[in-house]
């Protein structure tokens, strides 16, 4: 984006106007690989004019201030080099909720909010759930979690520091720090053994080492690689949360855990080789998209 100087706008009339820098850059981001560059250009043109996504096309003849553009231009530049959208901008919204993100989190997926779902769905029976929610990241299953059963008792784990910050302050963003206990520790070994869940639910890590070079860049070049490698065939933490999690489960409590699709058989036998598992099931998504395994503790 050459900025025009002040005359050169004045006599050809090509100011650029919030429907110019539109145009220009959905074409531009479409050039560098963007697979959806009408969304990304309104995302980031409405952060850099600090407005509604709608004001846009309300405001098509505005003239970009200086800061704007400048703004605009380096924005533009980020993401047309992969930098996903939502580190750009500082949020990504999940469960119609709005999540503080960096590079240090990964950015809450539209997946997940199957595990939310159907979590929800398990715990609206429950008068006052005990729910564990393990390798917590932006805190996006805890918090909606807590945000959407007034009477849910959270607890959330997350290894890494810098994470368990953003987790943290989204918590209080969306007023259920109260109600939600963050630890810092590896999986399950945080929580004193005596504690026991109806629920543990988890999105760990569960790519294929040697898949992740096969991400989208965006993915690859800018997502924490402790948020996705799960080690050579992706169940590393799966495994371990299948092994640990009958140690903090009340008899007939859930484990939910998020897979990548085409793990839903390598999981189910895991759960079953297990012994201490019954109902094991896999919910899907949307799409039809094996996306949670479930399975409920045998009584002792
Ligand atoms: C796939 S991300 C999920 C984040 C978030 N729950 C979500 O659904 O968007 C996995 C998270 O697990 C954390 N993690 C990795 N290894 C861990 C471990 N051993 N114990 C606890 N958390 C871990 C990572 O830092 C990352 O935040």
């Amino acid at each position: 984006m050459t900025a025009p100087t002040t005359q050169q706008e004045t006599s050809t009339g090509d100011a650029w106007t919030v429907k110019r820098v539109m145009d220009w850059t959905v074409a531009h981001l479409q050039r560098k690989g963007s697979d959806s560059p009408r969304l990304d250009t309104e995302i980031l043109l409405a952060h850099a004019r600090g407005c509604e996504r709608i004001e846009l096309y309300t405001h098509f003849n505005d003239v970009l201030t200086d800061d704007e553009r400048a703004t605009m231009r380096e924005l533009v530049q980020r993401r047309a080099n992969h930098e996903p959208v939502a580190y750009l901008v500082g949020y990504r919204e999940f469960y119609s909720l709005e999540f503080e993100v960096n590079k240090d989190v990964l950015i809450p997926r539209p997946d997940t909010e199957t595990i939310v779902l159907e979590l929800l769905e398990i715990a609206k029976t429950m008068a006052s759930p005990k729910i564990v929610d393990v390798c917590t990241g932006s805190g996006c299953i805890a918090i909606s979690v807590a945000v959407n059963h007034d009477t849910a008792e959270v607890v959330a784990t997350e290894l890494h520091d810098v994470a368990l910050q953003i987790a943290v302050q989204n918590s209080e963003k969306h007023e259920v720090s109260d109600r939600i206990e963050f630890l810092k520790g590896d999986l399950l070994s945080c929580i004193k053994p005596e504690q026991q869940f109806d629920i543990v639910a988890s999105n760990p890590p569960y790519v294929a080492t040697a898949d992740i070079e096969t991400l989208e860049p965006t993915v690859r070049e800018h997502e924490p690689h402790t948020a996705l490698d799960g080690g050579a065939d992706g169940t590393r933490y799966i495994s371990r949360l299948i092994t640990d999690a009958p140690n903090y489960l009340k008899d007939g409590g859930y484990l939910m855990l998020e897979m990548g699709s085409e793990q839903a058989g390598m999981v189910c036998e895991l759960i079953d080789e297990n012994g201490q598992f019954s109902d094991a099931q896999i919910l899907t998504d949307l799409a039809g998209r094996s996306r949670v395994a479930c399975a409920r503790k045998k009584p002792a």
